[in-house]
């Protein structure tokens, strides 16, 4: 298998689509043969997965939508629940097998989770089991809210605890009036773990901006902070 990089949040709502574009972005900039992956993606609106579409856009048509995202489901639940809805048992499986043909074809594949790393995905599979199955590094997004001290040595914990490698931590501000708990967060993180925080994406825009500028603005940001060609060839 080829290389890639497992984008998780400390919550829903970190910016795992937001890093995990601009990581695309970046990376296919410096010629670098990236593609976007989402195991399953729940809440269609108006014949869309936001999710799929951002990184569908992201990895420039690399691949088709149902290669990025093979498993969707129309009802804005969790995963297992999603499915149940339409009367499915939600099954792993296909996910797998298609995480494993995109790395094959490209020389990286940036994966996104589903929330934070203990939401179920079958029956046997929890985010970070699947992560682990990967065989990538995590990537991990701390939403700067209060609360993001707790949810990121949680969620670093358990990375540690399961023996899957960091490549980065990023903390990610994603609404202004959190601009000023992101510094002090990011030194209490630093205090209590091995762990650094690699980059700051700062609020970065009016509500009404297009998700595709949205990730090329925080492309902007985190390619001042971090060199993603490293990840490559791993
Ligand atoms: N730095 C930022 N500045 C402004 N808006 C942001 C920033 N980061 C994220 N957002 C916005 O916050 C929302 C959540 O971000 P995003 O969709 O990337 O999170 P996620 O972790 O992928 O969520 P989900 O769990 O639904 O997949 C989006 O509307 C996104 O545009
Ligand atoms: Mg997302």
């Amino acid at each position: 298998m080829s290389a890639g990089l497992f984008v998780t949040g400390t919550d829903t709502g970190a910016g795992k689509t937001l890093v995990a574009c601009a990581l695309l972005k970046l990376l296919r900039r410096a010629g670098i043969d990236a593609v976007g992956f989402k195991p399953v993606a729940t809440g269609v609106e108006d014949g869309k997965w936001l999710d799929v579409e951002a990184l569908y856009a992201a990895s420039a048509g690399a691949e088709p939508r149902e290669r990025i995202c093979p498993l969707r489901f129309a009802a804005p639940m969790a995963p297992v629940q999603a499915a149940k809805r339409e009367g499915i048992e939600l099954d792993m499986g296909p996910a797998r097998r298609a995480l494993a043909e995109l790395a094959s074809r490209h020389a990286l594949v940036v994966a996104e989770g589903i929330g934070g790393l203990l939401v179920p995905l079958d029956e046997r599979t929890l985010v970070i089991d699947f992560i682990k199955q990967s065989g990538f590094p995590a990537l991990v997004v701390c939403k700067a809210q209060l609360g993001t001290v707790n949810h990121t040595l949680l969620t670093l914990r358990e990375l540690d605890r399961a023996g899957v490698p960091v490549a980065a931590v990023i903390m990610n501000v994603t609404r202004a009036e959190d601009t000023e708990n992101a510094r002090p967060s990011v030194e209490e993180i630093e205090r209590h773990t091995r762990h650094r925080i690699a980059a700051t994406i700062s609020f970065c825009v009016a509500p009404e901006i297009h998700q595709d500028e949205l990730a090329a603005k925080a492309a902007e940001i985190l390619g001042q902070q971090i060199q993603v060609s490293a990840w490559a060839g791993r």
